[in-house]
Order: structure tokens, then C-alpha cells, then sequence
């Protein structure tokens, strides 16, 4: 998925023409509706600190800069490759030594060790050192944007396709490509269909199933080995599961994507949002505690 960057001969303006053909993340509104959703879920210290490091035109609500990573990271060309982990084709596994790095093989380079990152300098808040070493802003928002990036199964995808990036499909009427089926399609079709176009009422739904159905499992979202803050290998591990098991599947070049493909889908994209968000929340309030 990286690949694109290595022309950095090419002139700059012919760079960014060549760029937004390829998608980086769950779209605006799978960010959004993540942050939504972690958001109300916050302990009262997690909440405060949160509406300490917003900036104040946030209005104290944190989903409007959980799309922020994305929107920066041409300009941040170090961070476009923190957004996603490259596997081995076929393989449906993922390891931490093996596959997160650069493309220059620098370790810890990827979504997962970006996380760590900034989970670790967001646990520095409230130290007395006098001269900040880190924007615990940009920590934060970094944060909050790649607990939902690792979560999308196809940011964890194959290294040669660059994570569905370079499948075509067809989406119904339209063309695209199997990565921005999972990034967008799957939830703005089902908003369109299901919500009246109403972001809302797809994060209540969502909130509903949290506390209601799923609330036994999110005991088990929430744990994370040894008593760790987060654990962004274990919910890589389940992304390229779930991208062999669902986002691959039965899909090669060219192919026609519908309502066969739309709905058995968009159960797994609603357990990846809601687990994205239970995770994002708890980590923070660890982080605050
Ligand atoms: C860690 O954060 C720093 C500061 O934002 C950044 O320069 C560095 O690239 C990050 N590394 C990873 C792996 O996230
Ligand atoms: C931290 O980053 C935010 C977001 O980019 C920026 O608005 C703010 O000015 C930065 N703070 C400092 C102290 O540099
Ligand atoms: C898919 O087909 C297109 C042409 O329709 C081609 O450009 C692209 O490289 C193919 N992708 C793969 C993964 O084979
Ligand atoms: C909520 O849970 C019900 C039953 O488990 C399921 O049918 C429905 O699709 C879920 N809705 C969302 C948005 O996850």
C-alpha cells in the first residue's frame, strides 16, 4: 500500500494528482462514527484530558478530528506509512517482528507500533517535566485515528495488492476498489439504506448493540494480555482474519460487488466499528486513569 511513495523524483504537484486514487483509512465517516462512539464510553478523567488536549474550535467533540491523520499525511509523508501493516500474501497471519516495518525495514513503523507510540507518549500527561517532550494533541489525535485503521480488516491486508488497493471492483453502479469498499462503501450504502443518511442513527444502533447484545463480548474486547494499556497485535491479528475470511474472499479482479456481498459483510464492518470504539475508550482510560 506504501508503494506510491517511492517516486519522490516526481515533482510534488504530480505527486498529490497520482495520490487520492488510493484510500488510507475507514472513510470520514467510520472515523467519525468510531470516535463518536469511544467518546461517551470515556471516564471522567479520560474525559477531561481529552477536552484539555482538543484543540478549543473541537468544541470538545473529538470525532471531528479523528479523520485529521488522513487529512495531513501528505504533508506528514513520515506518517502515511502508520496507517496500515503490509503481510505476506496468503498467508492470513499477522506477526509483529515479521511485518511491521517500513519500507525501508525500519521496525515498529506500522499502524501497530504506531499506536504504542502514541499510547506511550499520551501516558507522560500530567508528568512535571518542564519543557513538553511531545504534542500530546497530535498524540492524541494520531491515537484516536489508527485504533480505528487497525480495526478495518483490509489495513492489514496482502503486500502485493497493498491491501485490496489495487483490486478493481465494481459497487453496485459504480467503480472502486476492494480497499475503499471496506474504508467507505459498506457503511455509506448501508447509512443510505438503513439510516436515512443519518450518521446518528447508525452510531445509536451501534451504542444499542454495545450495551444490549454484544455487552458479554466487550468484556473480552477490553482485556488485553499482561494487563497492558492496548493491544494493537491482537486486533491486527483479527483484521487479516477477518480480511482472508470476508474482505478477500471470493472477490478477484474485476468483480461485481452487490446486495450478496453488501450483506453479509456489513455485519463484520459493524463489529469492527464497535470493537474500534470499545477499545479506543478503554484505552484512553487507562492512559487517564
Ligand atoms: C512516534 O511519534 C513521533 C512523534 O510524533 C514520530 O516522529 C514517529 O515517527 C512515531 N513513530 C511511530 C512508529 O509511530
Ligand atoms: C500541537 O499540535 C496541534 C495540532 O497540530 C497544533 O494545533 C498545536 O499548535 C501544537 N502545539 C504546540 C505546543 O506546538
Ligand atoms: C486489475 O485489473 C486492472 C485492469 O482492469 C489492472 O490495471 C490491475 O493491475 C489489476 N490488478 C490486479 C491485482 O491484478
Ligand atoms: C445489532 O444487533 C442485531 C442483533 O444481534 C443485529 O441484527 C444488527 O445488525 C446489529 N446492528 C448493528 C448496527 O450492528
Amino acid at each position: 500500500m506504501g508503494s506510491n511513495f517511492k517516486s519522490y523524483s516526481l515533482p510534488s504537484f504530480f505527486l498529490l494528482l497520482s495520490l487520492p486514487a488510493f484510500a488510507y483509512g475507514w472513510g470520514f465517516d467510520g472515523h467519525q462514527i468510531i470516535c463518536k462512539i469511544a467518546q461517551d464510553r470515556l471516564s471522567e478523567s479520560a474525559a477531561a484530558a481529552v477536552k484539555e488536549l482538543l484543540p478549543a474550535y473541537a468544541g470538545d467533540d473529538l470525532s471531528t478530528l479523528c479523520p485529521w491523520a488522513d487529512r495531513i499525511k501528505f504533508r506528514y509523508r513520515w506518517s502515511s506509512e502508520l496507517h496500515y501493516i503490509d503481510t505476506p500474501d496468503d498467508l492470513c497471519t499477522y506477526n509483529y517482528n515479521r511485518d511491521c516495518k517500513d519500507e525501508g525495514g525500519v521496525r515498529g513503523r506500522c499502524v501497530s507500533g504506531a499506536i504504542t507510540n502514541y499510547t506511550n507518549q499520551l501516558l507522560t500527561y500530567g508528568s512535571s517535566a518542564d519543557e513538553p517532550q511531545y504534542n500530546l494533541t497530535k498524540a492524541l489525535l494520531f491515537l484516536s485515528h489508527f485504533m480505528g485503521d487497525i480495526h478495518q480488516p483490509l489495513h492489514v491486508g496482502f503486500t502485493s495488492d497493498r491491501g485490496g488497493n489495487t483490486i478493481d471492483v465494481r459497487w453496485f453502479r459504480r467503480k472502486s476498489v476492494l480497499h475503499s469498499v471496506w474504508d467507505k462503501e459498506i457503511i455509506e450504502t448501508a447509512e443510505d439504506r438503513f439510516y436515512d443518511n443519518v450518521m446518528e442513527e447508525f452510531v445509536d444502533t451501534l451504542k444499542q448493540n454495545i450495551t444490549g447484545d454484544w455487552s458479554d463480548q466487550v468484556v473480552k474486547w477490553e482485556k488485553c494480555n499482561n494487563n497492558d494499556v492496548t493491544c494493537p497485535d491482537i486486533y491486527a491479528s483479527e483484521s487479516i482474519k477477518a480480511a482472508c475470511n470476508w474482505a478477500y474472499k471470493d472477490v478477484k479482479n474485476n468483480t461485481a460487488l452487490e446486495d450478496d456481498y453488501f450483506l453479509s459483510r456489513l455485519p463484520i464492518v459493524n463489529l469492527r466499528l464497535a470493537e474500534s470504539a470499545v477499545r479506543l475508550a478503554v484505552t484512553l482510560n487507562r492512559i487517564f486513569k
